[in-house]
């Protein structure tokens, strides 16, 4: 039986997964390790780039938990994806507290991440692939207030020039990394009103910095789906990718994952062809792949974890309760969606 990794390199395309650090530890655990390893050609750190990881304290930098999961890609022959330079969350107390109270002025924490930047990105010089320089930066229709804007801590205090930035500064730190902008919903265009059309905002939003000279690379759609809004069209998604791929920019699938609400008949261990549900999901995996295989210019297809021993959904999705968006069920038994991506592939 031929690997993942195996399948994806006849057709020029890097597949990936987030990796969960600890689980990556655990000889308890030896399958999470020997999985990632045989299955995945490139890797994401799930949480250990983040700056609440890497920054603790002002200015001492823990560099460890990424290291090893470097070191691990490369004893692997594994690229890496760079996650996350510029996001609203999991900023360290000491960054947030100080922009509250007032001691950290806007000027200041303009310096601080220009700083945050140039250190994370050099130290990792010629080892990451692609970064996401900025995730999430765009609001949802469903935010307040419902025009699509520039959302978050970063637009609030810097206003939205902090992009353009950051992918300056990132650029200076490393000139062959891939520099890409990363974010959700994004799949598929819409009205094609930025007002309400987040995919349209963000295209608007990526056309204006290439054409205004900024270092963008490319789009990451992370690609976080649910069973629950039904499923893509195939060409709805690969029209996407190609509008985004028109305007020079390479594209990639960062952080799939294809959840159910665990009502309706969904139970943790489910993980086949009778549950409709499942099929939903495994179809998703199929549709968003296919998109991915259609363009050239997609380079890389990442899932947010492949097993549902170790997946973000339940601990986040809690009302109601979701879960089994990965590739594997919790015992590392292939699912469908398994099923589908090797059939694609
Ligand atoms: C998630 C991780 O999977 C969790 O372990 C963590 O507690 C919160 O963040 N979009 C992103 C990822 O860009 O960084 C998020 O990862 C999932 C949503």
């Amino acid at each position: 039986e031929q690997s993942l990794r195996g399948l994806a390199q006849r057709h020029g395309l890097q597949i990936g997964t987030a990796v969960d650090m600890a689980a990556l530890a655990d000889t308890a655990d030896p399958q999470y390790r020997a999985t990632v390893a045989s299955q995945f050609s490139t890797v994401t750190a799930e949480n250990v780039m983040k700056w609440e990881v890497l920054e603790p304290t002002r200015g001492t930098y823990n560099w460890a938990p990424a290291d090893e999961l470097i070191a691990f890609a490369q004893r692997n022959r594994q690229s890496v994806r760079g996650h996350v330079l510029v996001w609203h969350n999991q900023l360290p107390g000491w960054l947030t507290a100080g922009v509250a109270d007032g001691s950290i002025s806007d000027t200041e924490l303009r310096v601080i991440l220009r700083d945050h930047i140039t250190a994370v990105v050099k130290h990792f010089k010629g080892k990451i692939w692609q970064w996401d320089v900025v995730n999430e930066a765009v609001s949802d229709p469903w935010d307040s207030p419902p025009a699509i804007h520039y959302k978050g801590f970063w637009a609030q205090h810097l206003g939205d020039g902090y992009i353009a930035d950051a992918f300056r500064w990132a650029r200076a730190a490393d000139a062959k990394a891939l520099l890409f902008y990363n974010d959700y919903n994004i799949e598929v265009f819409g009205s094609g009103n930025a007002a309400d059309d987040k995919t349209q905002f963000v295209y608007e939003m990526v056309k204006r910095l290439r054409e205004t000279g900024v270092p963008i690379d490319g789009v990451g759609s992370q690609g976080h789906l649910g069973t629950q809004y039904g499923n893509y069209d195939t060409f709805q998604v690969s029209d996407a990718l190609r509008r985004f791929t028109d305007l020079g920019l390479a594209t990639a699938f960062t952080e799939v994952d294809v959840r159910s609400q665990m009502t309706a008949g969904v139970q943790a261990g489910d993980s086949n062809e009778i549950n409709p549900r499942l099929q939903a999901s495994a179809g998703n995996f199929g549709i968003l792949l296919q998109a991915c295989l259609s363009n050239r210019h997609c380079l890389s297809f990442t899932v947010w974890g492949f097993t549902d021993r170790h997946s973000w959904v339940p601990t986040w999705f809690t009302n109601p309760p979701e879960g089994l968006a990965t590739l594997y069920d919790e015992a590392y038994q292939p699912k469908r969606a398994l099923g589908i991506v090797k059939a694609e592939l």
